[in-house]
């Protein structure tokens, strides 16, 4: 083991005692998302339903709100909506992932999970760790139970990676198909476009490459992290999350966003052939490296990080100061209807509503609700043409000349509109917890999924414009404090 492998617990559980009860006692600390304890979170990791446990890793620096080399935090649930939090999984203590265990996912074979992940690695001296310095080794984990580890080893080394590429190649995503295993990797060519490498194994141990799974152009991003392949509702689905998309009129406005792509894949040749050109996954502030797995209800579940990274300086998060930062958005069902890919919250959430309180659109005077952390449903009779829904102190959802506009003011520190065209409204689906919002619309087809931070006891919820329809509200229980 190389000597920064090295892993300094003390320090960390010293850190991480320091940052507890400031993090404990945040009134943004979010009551029923899953958050880290202390410290950093990023991607979702490994999810996976084992013996009837959902599994979900995390990227996790718990002794750093600002990050740093990562491990893997760990939550298990048996109903998707109530986590414990687990041990750190694992951490970067080898030679081949010492500078970070990065992203990866699991998979379920003869009783064990197998999960694959990339060992990052920084070599010392001078270099810009992109086109020199790094490396990105393949690593694959055998566990029998999701807790303990039995072997660790290298399967791809980065020496192995095919020509043409920088040394950004990672997040490996495997599944199975036809008694036979699949790999896919995202990567940055050296021309600077994204690229998904695809391996193929027919024992998870032994992997050969087989060429490029789908490569971009200039115009798509200049790296591709987190790919994922499924097939949904009969639709081959390939979601990823691109750097470097130059923005559009209404599109990829965050600095990097969060795509998908249908198409069908074509098995002999190993090649993605896509249909439809992308589409941007969520249309809101923080949604990034999202993650799927199948469930044992034959569920398509995403998770994703309700963050972004390099985001400054326009916007810098408060909660650093408290002792964390980030956080998964709730877990979504997806599938294919219409043309595109629906996604809406589990039905389990449905556990935490409290009374049922439910008005008439036109009854509703602008004080009657109240409220900071719920579920509020909006089921329009008439649609609106020109509507607009204030909450959580300064923010604002419009309808209006067929465009749906989510506005931030100071509570959004520093983010401030995003825009979707919309030919018509018949739903909103709000989820409101301590400092997020997620806003699903016309029953899934699109989501808004933002970080808020607002003062104490701003829970005014105003609605006015035109429409008709029923107005659904929750309280919801909290399921982290
Ligand atoms: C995406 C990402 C991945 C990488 C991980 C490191 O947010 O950059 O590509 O594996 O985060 O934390």
């Amino acid at each position: 083991m190389s000597k920064k492998a090295y892993i300094n617990w003390k320090h960390i559980q010293a850190a991480q005692a320091k940052l507890k009860a400031s993090v404990e006692a945040d009134p943004w600390r979010l009551s029923y998302h899953q958050m880290p304890e202390t410290g950093w979170l990023n991607d979702p990791n490994g999810a996976v339903q084992f013996d009837g446990v959902y599994h979900l890793y995390h990227q996790y620096v718990p002794q750093d709100p600002k990050g740093g080399a990562t491990h893997w935090g760990h939550k298990t649930s048996t109903d998707m909506v109530h986590f414990k939090d687990e041990e750190i999984f694992m951490s970067p203590d080898q030679a081949f992932d010492q500078d970070g265990v990065y992203s990866g996912s699991a998979i379920v074979l003869d009783d064990k999970i197998h999960f694959f992940y990339t060992g990052n690695v920084k070599n010392e001296g001078d270099h810009d760790y992109t086109f020199s310095g790094r490396e990105q080794n393949t690593v694959h984990v055998v566990s029998p139970d999701g807790f303990t580890i039995e072997s660790r080893e290298v399967i791809i080394p980065h020496s192995e990676y095919p020509e043409g590429f920088t040394d950004h190649i990672r997040d490996p995503k495997v599944f199975e198909l036809n008694g036979k295993y699949y790999l896919i990797l995202g990567a940055r060519r050296r021309t600077n476009v994204g690229s998904i490498l695809i391996y193929s194994s027919p024992n998870l141990y032994d992997w050969e490459y087989e060429g490029i799974f789908l490569e971009g152009d200039e115009e798509q991003g200049y790296m591709w992290e987190c790919p994922d392949y499924f097939n949904v509702s009969g639709k081959d689905i390939l979601v990823f999350s691109p750097q470097g998309i130059l923005p559009t009129t209404y599109n990829y406005h965050n600095p990097h966003a969060a795509t998908y792509l249908t198409g069908q894949v074509n098995w002999d040749e190993l090649k993605f052939q896509v249909e439809e050109d992308f589409r941007e996954l969520d249309h809101g502030f923080d949604f990034y490296a999202p993650q799927t797995f199948e469930d044992d209800q034959g569920r398509r579940i995403m998770w994703v990080w309700m963050g972004i990274g390099d985001t400054q300086p326009e916007y810098n998060n408060p909660t650093i100061a408290r002792g964390w930062q980030h956080a998964m958005a709730l877990p979504r069902e997806l599938n294919f209807e219409d043309g595109m890919l629906k996604q809406r919250p589990l039905v389990e959430d449905q556990t935490l509503r409290g009374q049922e309180q439910s008005y008439s659109l036109t009854e509703l005077s602008s004080d009657t609700l109240r409220g900071e952390v719920y579920e509020l449903l909006i089921d329009f009779d008439e649609r609106p043409k020109d509507f607009e829904l204030l909450l959580r102190q300064d923010t604002s959802v419009t309808y209006q000349d067929g465009e749906l506009t989510l506005r931030h003011g100071e509570s959004g520190y520093g983010r401030r509109k995003r825009t979707l065209p919309l030919e018509s409204l018949s739903q909103l689906h709000i989820f409101s917890d301590t400092s997020s919002l997620e806003i699903f619309v016309n029953d899934g087809e699109a989501v808004f999924t933002s970080r808020v931070y607002p003062d104490a006891n701003q829970d005014k919820i105003q609605i006015t414009g035109d429409g008709t329809g029923k107005v659904t509200y929750w309280d919801l229980a909290t399921t982290t404090k």
